[in-house]
């Protein structure tokens, strides 16, 4: 597909001064013409919880697995957020769910190299990454991530590291501007970005969130939880010019309070219908009425399941999107037959005696506890793990 950038060169090229006539509407921006003139933050851009930590064969179809599918499979199929915990590992800046020992995603810079592999690609894309950090990386640790992955020179800086903007450029204006990822980070020391770490927006600076713990599809609300300054109080948070992040993801409570994402009510929570108590058509459009303005970002588990798209193309009235891959077949036949193949005793142990300390070990913790396993006495599916 032609990109605005070349659009752009090869109208300069050929000398035509008056271009008014090509409209944007012969390119689309994230999947739609009628979104190039939208404003970044006047969209809603379709998030993917966890985006790396997926439910298949290379996780053994893990029941802690928030997506079915792979970063580059959600992003050509519309996602256009990506989440994910950045967590330190030997050394290295590693995606991990709550322990590496129990699931690890691989490197943040190699994850980094396959959105900027899929930006590459895609020319007319706007894409947005936010990593929980977990470990508390310093700036310079992630910006190295970022370097090794040679997508620095694709990263959008904002005019101020420490003021949202009031109104933030149209995606047209980011496509032509060849700086495409937006990158938040949730938490950042932002006394340390320097003006070539600048790109490294500190989450909690720019964005509010509504609270993204909940178990049953009753409890969804839009009341703004992070950061604590805008905490129960929407006026504060539209008024501080930070973004909307609407979490719309669901946890089942399992044995010993372990939380895993939810599947039983999936059909509900990513569901369009603007009527439904607990589907993502009618939490945007309750938030939307509650914030006079869509949430910018959407969270949640098993992005294809609903399809969740559906209420995030309704929202930013889109009705024939262009350039999305319809997700592949999954490949279900071994779910029901996992096998501890990635086993790590040792990070098992630390989480039996988290529970026996009374704390919640959240859901990637427990991320190879599929089936009715023993570790050493362990018995994952409860039994006797706390005796
Ligand atoms: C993502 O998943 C697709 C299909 O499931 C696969 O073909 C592709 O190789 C994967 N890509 C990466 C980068 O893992
Ligand atoms: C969900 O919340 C509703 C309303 O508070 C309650 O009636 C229901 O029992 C809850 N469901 C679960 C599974 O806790
Ligand atoms: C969700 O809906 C799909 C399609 O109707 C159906 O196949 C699936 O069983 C449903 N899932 C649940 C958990 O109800
Ligand atoms: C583990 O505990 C579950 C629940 O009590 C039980 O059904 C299962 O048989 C146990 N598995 C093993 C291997 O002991």
């Amino acid at each position: 597909m032609l990109s605005l950038r070349s659009l752009t060169y090869l109208l300069t090229s050929l000398s035509i001064t008056s271009a008014a006539w090509l409209t944007t509407r012969e390119t689309a921006c994230n999947n739609s013409p009628d979104l190039c003139s939208k404003a970044y933050n006047e969209i809603v851009h379709l998030g993917a919880h966890d985006s790396p930590f997926v439910r298949d064969a290379s996780t053994d179809y893990s029941t802690s697995g928030n997506q079915y599918y792979n970063t580059t499979v959600q992003l050509s199929a519309g996602v256009r957020l990506v989440s994910a915990q950045v967590h330190e590992s030997n050394s290295e800046w590693h995606l991990c769910h709550s322990s590496c020992d129990l699931l690890d995603a691989g490197l943040l810079s190699d994850w980094l190299k396959e959105i900027k592999t899929w930006l590459d690609e895609n020319p007319n894309e706007v894409v947005t990454v936010l990593l929980v950090n977990s470990d508390d990386a310093t700036v310079s640790e992630l910006a190295a991530q970022f370097t090794t992955a040679g997508i620095v020179d694709d990263c959008y800086v904002p005019a101020s590291t420490s003021t949202p903007p009031t109104t933030w450029p149209t995606l047209e204006t980011i496509i032509t501007g060849g700086k495409r990822l937006m990158t938040f980070v949730a938490s950042l020391d932002t006394s340390t970005i320097t003006t070539d770490t600048s790109y490294l927006m500190d989450e909690f600076t720019f964005i509010f969130e509504n609270p993204y713990d909940n178990t049953n599809t009753s409890s969804f609300t839009c009341a703004p939880d992070r950061p604590t300054a805008v905490q129960n109080d929407v006026s504060a948070a539209i008024d501080s010019n930070r973004m909307a992040l609407m979490n719309h993801f669901l946890y089942t409570v399992g044995a010993f309070d372990i939380e895993t994402p939810d599947l039983t009510d999936i059909n509900t929570t990513n569901s369009d219908s603007t009527s439904t108590a607990g589907a993502l058509g009618q939490s945007l459009a309750s938030c939307k009425s509650d914030y006079g303005k869509v949430p910018t970002f959407t969270l949640v588990d098993f992005f294809d399941q609903g399809p969740a798209i559906d209420a995030v193309d309704n929202m930013n009235g889109v009705t024939s999107p262009t350039g999305r891959t319809a997700v592949p077949a999954r490949d279900t036949d071994d779910e029901s037959a996992s096998t501890w193949s990635k086993t790590s005793f040792e990070g098992v142990e630390t989480l039996a005696e988290d529970v026996k300390d009374g704390q919640t070990p959240k859901l990637g913790a427990w991320i190879w506890a599929a089936g009715s396993w023993t570790f050493g006495g362990i018995n994952l599916s409860g039994g006797n793990v706390l005796s």
